[in-house]
């Protein structure tokens, strides 16, 4: 049973906004403090900033930068978090049951992106749970006009002469969820977005403005919600947010393998919605999808532990959300890299969420080492190498049979095309048992040789990366793999994510 699929440069789905490959840093657990800010540490630069983390994050390859949440941000006030560090406020953060000292603030996150280097950009959101309009304006005029007024002279004051350039903004966070402080429904959120949007535009007409689309696919307002708030901000914002995340219900790793499918369909569901929106306005403007948190998260361990947080405890920076990812969460988690990037067209911004510690590809132990867990392989060669115009990639898969999507694909896969012609198949076999052959006919294109055949696989799934045993799991090359007569024949292993370097 041989997995095929035809590339062809003339059968493109377009080109990858990079984008694409971004990340989310959000006042959440150790994500900031002790994980990319520990004046203390060993590493750490004049400025705080953990110099081991710093030189991963660039080697991770990620661009756009989401902050500073999340669900934090719905209690945020962004003055807090400027001016000299002794003098800001301690404040509850409601979200997350914790302290925040601000230590870390606007000027630290901008300094922290300026470090990571030019591919780097900051993705901000506004609090539009507990604020409003007026808030965001003066966040914008502190962040962005060059001086001369109260908001940015004060930026100057600071020590920041230069303006921040936020040029993508987030217009809040998930409120269609009940969680969310300050939550909304469609109508009250469609209103609030739409005049936030209208402001912003006459302080600098080219924000890029992402409106809240749903927390999941699954939640009851999915669509309407997306349709509702469309309706009163078509002509004002750019984008409409999504946010996925995965993980084994009841055990069910074979429906949680095929995760994508799920990704997938909501991606085209919300084109869906948007392009019915577009069309009733009679409207030539196409939004985009920003999908500004994707990943494995073990959600459901998080929801035990907050039931169980005593009302006095607000503990400074806890260990929150730190997931331990397996060679199984990172099969999954490829899978979802490849779900983005075949619908590149329209997903011109996403975020992995999150960076450090929480949820994240890169861990620290505070006064201590920094390192990559397994998800981190996939995300660094995906951002290195998927770069360039996706083709389009219609598989010819053996199937098998998964609880929650029914039959699906074995081999989930994709292709991108770089300028200089060479191309990286990426590709994931989600049989827990059996090696998956795979044939690519390579039609209309100049490749002749095998650059690599990198995978991530082990013969223990449940293998990881920790603090005792940190390179417990890396990629290895693959032997075998070749290009003859305009073919490529490859086996890619049982569970595992394969990345081809053909040129
Ligand atoms: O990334 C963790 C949390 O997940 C974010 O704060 C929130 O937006 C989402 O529910």
């Amino acid at each position: 049973h041989t997995a095929r699929f035809t590339l062809d440069p003339a059968f493109t789905v377009g080109e990858v906004n990079p984008r694409l490959f971004g990340s989310f840093v959000e006042h959440l657990g150790r994500c900031v403090y002790t994980g990319i800010f520990e004046p203390d540490h060993p590493t750490a630069d004049e400025a705080g900033l953990r110099q081991d983390v710093l030189d991963l994050v660039r080697e991770l390859g990620v661009t756009a930068i989401r902050y500073p949440g999340g669900n934090f941000v719905s209690g945020y006030k962004w003055e807090d978090s400027v001016g000299p560090a002794e003098e800001r406020p301690r404040r509850l953060d409601l979200a997350w049951h914790s302290t925040e000292t601000n230590r870390f603030g606007l000027s630290e996150y901008i300094d922290f992106l300026r470090k990571i280097g030019p591919q780097a950009e900051p993705m901000m959101a506004v609090n539009l749970g507990t604020r409003g309009v007026a808030e965001a304006l003066e966040l914008q005029e502190y962040a962005n006009h060059p001086a001369g007024t109260a908001l940015s002279d004060l930026r100057v004051s600071h020590g920041d002469k230069d303006p921040f350039d936020i040029r993508l903004w987030c217009l809040g966070n998930e409120m269609d969820g009940p969680w969310q402080t300050g939550h909304k429904t469609a109508e009250e959120y469609g209103r609030i977005a739409a005049e936030t949007a209208r402001a912003m535009r006459q302080i600098d007409s080219r924000v890029e403005l992402v409106a809240c689309g749903s927390s999941g696919q699954g939640m009851p307002t999915f669509a309407e919600w997306e349709a509702t708030v469309l309706k009163e901000t078509y002509d004002l914002v750019d984008y409409v947010s999504l946010h996925a995340y995965y993980e084994p219900h009841d055990g069910d790793v074979d429906s949680f393998l095929a995760s994508a499918v799920d990704m997938e369909s909501f991606i085209e569901n919300v084109v869906a919605t948007c392009d019915h929106v577009g069309a009733r306005l009679k409207s030539k403007k196409k939004i985009n999808l920003s999908f500004d948190e994707w990943n494995v998260w073990y959600l459901s361990r998080w929801e035990q532990h907050a039931q169980a947080i005593e009302p006095g405890d607000w503990p400074q920076a806890p260990r929150l959300l730190e997931d331990n990812y397996s060679v199984l969460d990172a099969v999954v988690f490829g899978s979802l890299l490849i779900a983005l990037l075949r619908h590149a067209d329209r997903v011109t911004v996403a975020c992995l969420a999150q960076l450090v510690n929480v949820i994240a590809p890169i861990m620290t132990e505070p006064g201590g080492p920094a390192w990559r867990q397994t998800t981190f392989f996939p995300f660094a060669q995906a951002s290195r190498y998927g770069r360039g115009q996706v083709l389009d990639v219609r598989v010819d898969s053996p199937t098998y049979e998964t609880q929650k999507y029914g039959e699906a694909d074995l081999l989930h896969a994709t292709a991108v095309r770089a300028d200089d012609g060479t191309v990286t198949v990426f590709a994931v076999n989600r049989s827990r048992t059996d090696a998956l052959p795979l044939e690519v006919a390579l039609n209309g294109l100049d490749l002749n040789r095998v650059v690599e055949h990198s995978a991530l696989a082990d013969a223990d799934p449940d293998a990881r990366n920790t603090l005792d045993d940190p390179e417990r799991v890396t990629p290895h090359p693959v032997e075998g793999t070749r290009v003859k007569d305009g073919r490529l024949t490859a086996v890619l292993e049982p569970l595992s994510w394969n990345v081809i370097r053909l040129s």
